[in-house]
């Protein structure tokens, strides 16, 4: 694949970094994974990053410092989040490209948002260079039941759609057999009556003929 695509391909088969979105909308009392990559311009030049994490709560004003994670060593800053964070991101390496941390209990008080900084040197042969990147994911908190209660719903609303086309299936048969009974009756009568008026009839005949002769 990599040789039949190589434009397409390139950036996937080096294992090099796509920035892909963070989802937005946590359940609670769930795990989720807060996603943040900050891919390296120059590939090739050798980096390291730091990575820091900033909280907004729906009911603050300000930013607060969250999580950082330098030197390979995570640390949760903020006291809401103490033994419920794990760092998520790149590992074993002090090149970060994947910045991501996972929230392992979800409460609705993690409604807010959150920013992750990315602070990153890049070692020139004889200079460094500093980069910054930084990114804002809008945290939405939902019970557990919102997506389930609505394929329930649509579930329940298929077996009461099926259920109720055979129904109204059924009752049409009977419907139409009783009706076709009843015209298969009326004709049988119906031929029946032709059958005694032909025969009375042709008992008039022959009595008139006999009467003629
Ligand atoms: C998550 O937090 C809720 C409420 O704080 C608690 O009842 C629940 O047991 C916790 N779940 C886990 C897996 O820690
Ligand atoms: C993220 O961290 C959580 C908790 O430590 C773990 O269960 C999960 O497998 C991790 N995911 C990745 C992609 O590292
Ligand atoms: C959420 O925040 C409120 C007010 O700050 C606090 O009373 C409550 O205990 C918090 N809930 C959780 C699960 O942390
Ligand atoms: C990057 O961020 C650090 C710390 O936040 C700051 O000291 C530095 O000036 C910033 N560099 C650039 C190029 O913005």
């Amino acid at each position: 694949v990599c040789y039949l695509f190589p434009l397409v391909m390139a950036s996937l088969c080096h294992g090099a970094c796509v920035e892909v979105d963070s989802d937005t909308e946590a359940v609670a009392n769930q795990g989720f994974k807060l996603g943040c990559i900050s891919c390296k311009m120059r590939g090739e030049v050798p980096a390291t990053a730091a990575v820091n994490w900033y909280f907004k709560a729906s009911d603050d004003d300000e930013f607060s410092h969250l999580y950082s994670y330098e030197d390979l060593i995570g640390d949760v800053i903020d006291p809401r989040f103490y033994e419920r964070l794990d760092w998520n991101g790149s590992k074993q390496t002090k090149d970060l490209q994947d910045g991501s941390i996972y929230i392992l209990n979800v409460t609705y008080n993690d409604t807010g948002t959150y920013q992750c900084r990315f602070n990153r040197v890049l070692m020139y042969p004889n200079y460094e260079f500093q980069t910054n990147a930084s990114k804002t994911i809008i945290i939405n908190v939902v019970p557990r039941l919102t997506r389930g209660m609505a394929s329930i719903f649509s579930e329940v609303m298929m077996y009461v759609s099926i259920i109720g086309l055979q129904f109204w299936l059924v009752v049409e048969m009977v419907y139409c057999y009783r009706k076709i009974a009843a015209a298969g009756e009326e004709a049988l009568r119906e031929s029946a009556a032709e059958y005694l008026a032909i025969a009375s009839e042709s008992k008039d005949n022959c009595a008139g003929v006999q009467v003629a002769e």
